[in-house]
């Protein structure tokens, strides 16, 4: 039916945009001419490179490139892709290495997620939120006990480089297999192989299959570096809303805040304290503010934070580690000298703190570390004060003795994380001096410990009595 065709054939005036590249640069591009285009935006250039819109000027806008082929060039010509980033999410991820596209890097299957979600959204209102009251064990002993962790909480891990920052989010990672936690690590400007070495561990833990692993190396476009850290948010924050615990490990973002320099750099965006963008607060409170503990009638899920910041010989008044502290809700410091000391983990007790963690340690754990802290900050004191060879009274002498005993105590391995129940009885039976006259060495009179107590079987809530016989059986039966 040719007329019915002609007669519905209206004229009319479809406007289509068409951008021009002005200019090529490493990972951006300038372009002119896309007059309604919106910050975020994806646009696709003549020659199949795509970018994401970035800055927009009066006359030019600036593009961050996400695929860049040799061929682009200024003259090519842009379009809207008409659509805002966004990326796959769902139980299809878990097990997976993604760039921050979505993109296996693992060399497996395409994934089908069914679902995305935007990169960029906005964080769960005041009214949505709850507070923080179940605990996120790391299996860390300093961690669990004098530093805990709730879930819904945003936890800074902050030291020098190679002083262990990794080792511990990875611990806390591999702790969470059987719990019912999903694990998301962004690892962003990593070489190839420190991202191949955390895949090793995640898979000889078998912690895998609950994990997802984001990946911007550090030879990826700074514009994947930049927007690693969102992708990863993006994927917990699905599971979040479904009502599931989440933990996410941002690695780190002061290679994320070195990538959103370059980018605001090269585009030529003034530059303030450290040569920083002085929106680099807001981008990283934008991003941490999304991680929180949903109320009940929200489905009550909750996404747990870890992110890493590098110092510089231990400067943390710095521009980004001072923004980051201000910005989360406690940090865990690293620190150089422990470490070349051989106390491994390295945290720095004194200068470290859990701001809400406390509220949702188990009772009978808070009970039992309640004076763990305190003492352990005085002997250091005293040791320092004993060095001076001031003869010392037998009191002292003692507190000394305890203290270096705690000292130990406190030395864990790497992936060799703790139940609840062990962190319970390592506590009782220092603080009631079962330790005191431990069979030397320490670490196997520990591990016949744990092992004892796993065996019998008590829970927290058990009264402290039974806990203390057990404690006294296990400890004092003849090796
Ligand atoms: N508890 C521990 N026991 C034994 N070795 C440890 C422990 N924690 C960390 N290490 C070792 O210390 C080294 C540095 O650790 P890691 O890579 O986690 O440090 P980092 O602070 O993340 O370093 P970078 O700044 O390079 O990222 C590694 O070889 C790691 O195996
Ligand atoms: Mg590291």
């Amino acid at each position: 039916m040719p007329d019915a065709q002609e007669d519905g054939y209206r004229f009319r005036l479809r406007l289509s945009e068409r951008g021009e590249v002005v200019g090529v640069g490493d990972g951006i591009a300038w372009v002119r001419g896309l007059p309604t285009a919106r910050i975020d935006e994806l646009v696709r250039f003549e020659d199949g490179s795509t970018g994401l819109v970035f800055q927009l000027g009066a006359d030019l806008l600036g593009a961050i490139l996400l695929a860049q082929t040799q061929h682009l060039t200024a003259g090519m010509s842009v379009q809207h892709v008409g659509r805002r980033l966004d990326i796959g999410v769902g139980d299809a991820l878990l097990g997976r290495v993604i760039d921050p596209l979505g993109n296996p890097l693992d060399g497996l299957a395409p994934i089908e997620a069914r679902e995305f979600r935007p990169l960029e959204s906005a964080a769960p209102t005041i009214l949505e939120r709850d507070f923080v009251r179940t605990p996120l064990y790391t299996g860390n002993k300093i961690v669990d006990a004098l530093i805990p962790i709730g879930r819904g909480q945003r936890q800074l891990i902050i030291g020098d480089d190679g002083v262990g920052k990794s080792a511990l989010a990875l611990d806390a990672v591999v702790n969470q297999r059987g719990r019912g936690v999903l694990c998301v690590l962004v690892l962003i400007g990593q070489s190839r192989t420190a991202v191949a070495a955390a895949l090793d561990v995640l898979r000889g833990a078998r912690t895998l299959d609950n994990t997802v692993l984001v990946v911007a190396e550090a030879n990826a476009l700074p514009g994947f570096r930049y927007l690693a850290p969102f992708a990863g948010c993006a994927v917990a924050e699905h599971w979040m809303r479904a009502g599931r615990d989440t933990l996410v490990v941002y690695d780190d973002l002061t290679r994320h805040a070195q990538a959103y320099r370059e980018l605001s750099l090269l585009l030529q965006r003034p530059p303030g304290r450290e040569a920083f963008p002085g929106d680099i607060f807001y981008l990283h409170s934008r991003l941490l503010e999304r991680s929180t503990v949903l109320g009940a009638s929200h489905g009550g899920g909750s996404m747990t934070v870890l992110p890493i910041i590098e110092t510089r010989q231990g400067e943390i008044s710095a521009y980004i580690p001072t923004n980051l502290i201000s910005i989360t809700d406690g940090q865990i410091y690293f620190d150089a000298k422990l470490y070349a000391a051989g106390m491994l983990p390295a945290i720095d007790i004194g200068r470290s703190v859990s701001r809400i963690g406390g509220k949702a340690q188990h009772p009978a754990i808070k009970a039992a570390a309640a004076r763990i802290r305190l003492d352990y900050l005085q002997f250091l004191e005293l040791e320092l004060f004993a060095r001076f060879g001031t003869r010392l009274e037998a009191g002292i002498e003692a507190q000394l003795r305890r203290g270096r005993l705690l000292r130990e105590i406190l030395k864990q391995d790497r992936l060799a994380p703790l139940s609840e129940q062990a962190h319970l009885a390592w506590l009782l039976a220092y603080g009631e001096g079962l330790l005191d006259a431990a069979a030397e060495p320490l670490a196997a009179t520990l591990a016949g410990l744990f092992a004892g107590v796993a065996a019998a079987g008590l829970r927290l809530e058990d009264p402290k009595e039974q806990w203390l016989a057990l404690l006294r059986d296990l400890l004092e039966r003849p090796a």
